[in-house]
């Protein structure tokens, strides 16, 4: 869609929202009419939309210095690394730099080759990673990119093993995926840590999931990379994705709610004697790649988490959410599933989500389409009560209307 002198994608099944304004879980257009946001930009603003703490920092850092050196490092980005380390396990002490998730996805796949001397990596299917070649390999179907193929080679993409598909599934691909990593020629396996959020189709792995990439991975020498660009950041309800196994990865990829959508900026954070075995053949080189006004904003935003507990917030409002619509479930809604706030609700087909998500906003409310029927919530997780209240009533009374 050329709607502007921005190019777009043909935004058909989004509401193409011209945002002149925000504050906290609200959204102003340039006629200032005022809608309650539940979709945190996907997955960024996760602590509200401009916070006043986060744009303070901003302000505080410009007055110092605001760009980083290739070959060199402020006291901010040194704090910063020093900061995110410290609610990481503790195995992983190394950040790069990278300005979003999709850089810093191709960042780790490069290290993972290098450090193991493999070149298959192991992704899946529908899950969403960046649209960068070797990003998109890893999820992206080959007849869906077509016309800008090839990708990257000696990429694997397997079936995500979700909860639904129920235990025998899960004993099926745990199998097939343990017979691939036998033949110890894959470098890497990446996945998001149990909940697709990033395609939006808001699927959810089967127990165990984490654990068992973990165990097989270090059976067979390959290496696992956790993609936490959506659900870092405190949205499944906890600080880190990872946290619901308890599973050490070797990288940790972070983007998005890193920065509440202050800067642009995005890391992998990994082992140091990994990224050290690979310094000869691989350059992690990127000019505004953690820029001090970028530390600056992902360091304010990592202490208001900690302070606030922000996925304390996440987890309850979460069980709220599906609580209130697990009442049309099995009358409007056919599937509902969700992890702290990244919920997925699928309506009986697309144009049925369409109008309701077209109708939602008229009435004051944004609301997007993960994928196809999948109505795909991801409020900021600082909304207060009479918003998610507000918006969860616009929401069910217009999939009540038009189901
Ligand atoms: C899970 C996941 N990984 C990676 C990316 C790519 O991040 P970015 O858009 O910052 O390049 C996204 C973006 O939506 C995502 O959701």
């Amino acid at each position: 869609m050329i709607e502007t002198s921005i190019v777009y994608r043909n935004m058909k099944k989004y509401n193409f929202f011209k945002i002149s304004r925000a504050e906290g879980s609200l959204l102003y257009d340039k006629e200032g009419n005022k809608y309650i946001d539940f979709t945190s930009a996907w997955n960024v603003t996760n602590l509200g939309w401009n916070h006043p703490e986060i744009n303070e920092a901003i302000i505080k850092q410009t007055a110092k210095n605001t760009q980083g050196l290739l070959w060199g490092s402020d006291p901010i980005q040194e704090a910063y690394a020093e900061k995110l380390t410290s609610v990481l396990p503790k195995e992983l002490d190394a950040c790069t730099k990278a300005t979003g998730g999709t850089e810093a996805i191709e960042e780790s796949i490069k290290v993972a080759r290098a450090a193991t001397g493999r070149r298959k990596i192991i992704g899946f299917k529908k899950s969403y990673h960046g649209q960068l070649f070797a990003s998109m390999a890893l999820g992206y179907s080959s007849e869906s990119v077509e016309r800008i193929a090839p990708l990257v080679p000696d990429f694997i993409q397997m079936d995500f093993p979700t909860k639904e598909a129920g235990e025998d599934s899960f004993n099926n691909f745990k199998s097939e995926i343990e017979k691939i990593l036998a033949k110890q020629d894959v470098a890497a396996i990446i996945s998001e840590p149990g909940i697709i959020t990033g395609w939006g189709s808001t699927s959810i792995a089967f127990p165990g999931f984490l654990k068992v990439l973990r165990e097989l991975t270090q059976k067979y020498n390959t290496l696992l990379i956790i993609d936490e660009v959506g659900t870092g950041f405190s949205r499944t309800g906890k600080l880190f994705g990872i946290e619901h196994e308890n599973v050490v990865p070797d990288m940790i990829v972070f983007a998005k709610g890193i920065s509440n959508g202050a800067a642009a900026i995005g890391t992998v954070v990994g082992k140091s004697a990994i990224f050290e075995a690979t310094f000869p053949y691989v350059n992690l080189i990127s000019t505004f790649g953690w820029t001090p006004l970028a530390c600056a904003v992902a360091l304010k935003t990592l202490e208001i988490h900690l302070r606030e507990k922000t996925w304390e917030q996440a987890e309850k409002k979460g069980n709220y959410i599906i609580e209130k619509l697990k009442l049309l479930l099995d009358k409007s809604i056919i599937n509902l599933r969700g992890l702290g706030m990244e919920i997925g609700l699928e309506l009986k087909d697309s144009e049925t989500a369409r109008r309701v998500i077209d109708l939602a906003y008229k009435k004051g409310l944004h609301v997007i389409i993960g994928s196809e029927n999948n109505i795909q919530l991801m409020p900021p997780l600082t909304i207060p009560q009479n918003l998610l209240d507000d918006g969860l009533e616009i929401l069910i009374k217009t999939i009540e209307k038009e189901s």
